[in-house]
């Protein structure tokens, strides 16, 4: 399994493109399945959750065409879906990645009748499915969970309106897509203000949808018969582009990230400029430049517009290195501080009481060997190897390469010193 190892101490600064959003391609992808033309994405994320999301839609029967682009501009993917002659996602490629979930939406819609293997739980959290089994069943759906497998089935699904018992970003998703061909009107209540929901919607509408609302929590679908092709960009990454803001800011350097924008990072530009950054939005890019140590600062995730709960861990990295104490606190899921006890590895201060973690800064941490255990806990880690002094290994970084293109090599752009090793 390959290692990222970092030699901390270095101030990042310099320029780099940020890539398409991992959030938003891969319910993107799946939309494909709703129609019998070919849909093309550009400035699709060249990543392993990508790769397998492409791997599941392939052997349903979905033909995949991927071409990579010069890098930072992603890889342009077309997908035609007219013959799909398995629409099953089997075990062996869903309990790799849970998003394979969303093909569940569009494959009952379109074939009337799909075999999804559950998810299963993933290192931050059981994650159950019950909020898209209960949307679909509103719509007529027959849904039957056996043996580990959701089994659905609708000649046509009807119209309904539907409330999720909580926010929920890929439930949202897989029934506003189920909605687009359902007969009738859908109104889905509680739904996910998420950017990544209304790139998805743009798409939709693009292929003959007619979608209103996205982004409010009330979401309109009127069905109609079928969908048709387009070509649709995914948006840019606002979690890559808030990590490499966290990293740059950790060890006091100054970057512009282009391709990508101040909007939709409100909360964390919000907290990062009261933790002592200077942050410019331009159209196309974003600017940082950080003081010579952090003011910590306290937070809670909740749904989009609020702090984001993909961007917890990476602050948490940052509190750990700033003047002060933070209370850090993580309301989406059940068990997402695992980046802590590698962090009190390196020297880090962290407490942690249910769901809320005490960080109090300290002066600097020193480098270890340290693992990697989910994500966005990964970046966690990298941002505090960036700052520790001396050499930090973090092992397991597969994880890192499901959604960060190219991380070694961007931050070596900015001056890092890591280094990938098998
Ligand atoms: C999406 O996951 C993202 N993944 C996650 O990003 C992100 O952390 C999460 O939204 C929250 O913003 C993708 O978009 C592919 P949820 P999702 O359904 O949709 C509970 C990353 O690092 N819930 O919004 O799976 C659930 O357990 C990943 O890129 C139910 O109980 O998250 C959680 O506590 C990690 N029943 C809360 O709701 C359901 O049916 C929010 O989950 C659905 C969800």
């Amino acid at each position: 399994m390959d290692k990222l190892l970092i030699s901390g101490g270095v101030a990042l600064v310099g320029e780099i493109p940020v890539s398409g959003a991992k959030n938003a391609a891969l319910p993107l992808l799946c939309a494909a399945l709703l129609t019998r033309e070919p849909v093309t994405f550009t400035h699709v994320p060249h990543l392993n959750d990508i790769g397998t999301m492409l791997k599941l839609l392939a052997q349903m029967g979905v033909k995949v065409t991927r071409e990579a682009e010069k890098l930072g501009a992603g890889d342009t993917v077309t997908l035609d879906a007219s013959a799909l002659d398995n629409p099953v996602a089997p075990y062996e490629l869903v309990k790799t990645m849970r998003a394979a979930i969303l093909v569940l939406g569009p494959l009952v819609a379109r074939v009337g009748e799909t075999k999804v293997s559950l998810p299963g739980g993933c290192a931050i959290g059981a994650r159950p499915v019950d909020q898209h089994i209960k949307g679909l069943t509103a719509m007529g759906a027959e849904v039957a969970v056996e043996h580990g497998y959701v089994h659905a089935r609708a000649s046509r699904l009807k119209g309904a309106r539907l409330f999720t018992d909580m926010v929920t970003v890929t439930g949202t998703e897989n029934l506003m897509m189920a909605a687009c061909l359902a007969d009738g009107e859908t109104v889905i209540e509680n739904a996910a203000r998420e950017p990544e929901v209304v790139d998805l919607a743009t798409c939709l509408n693009a292929m003959g949808a007619r979608i209103s609302g996205a982004g409010s929590d009330v979401i309109r679908i009127q069905g109609v018969e079928f969908l048709h092709g387009a070509t649709h960009r995914v948006m840019p990454d606002r979690i890559e582009t808030g990590t490499y803001l966290c990293a740059v800011a950790a060890t006091g350097g100054e970057v512009r990230l282009t391709g990508t924008s101040s909007a939709y990072l409100d909360a964390v530009i919000d907290k990062l400029m009261d933790a002592g950054c200077a942050i410019v939005g331009e159209r196309d890019a974003i600017r940082l430049k950080a003081p010579p140590r952090l003011t910590a600062v306290s937070l809670r995730t909740a749904p989009y517009p609020a702090f984001p709960t993909d961007m917890q861990a990476q602050f948490m990295a940052i509190n750990a290195v700033a003047e002060g104490t933070a209370v850090v606190r993580e309301t989406i899921f059940e068990n997402r501080f695992m980046h802590a006890v590698e962090l009190i590895r390196l020297g880090a201060d962290i407490k942690i009481d249910g769901n809320t973690a005490f960080v109090s800064g300290v002066a600097r941490l020193e480098g270890a060997t340290v693992m990697a255990t989910d994500l966005r806990a990964s970046a966690s880690l990298v941002i505090a190897g960036l700052v520790a002094q001396g050499e930090t290994v973090i092992e397991r970084i597969y994880h890192l390469d499901r959604g960060y293109e190219g991380l070694d090599q961007k931050l070596a752009a900015l001056g890092a010193r890591v280094q990938r090793v098998k």
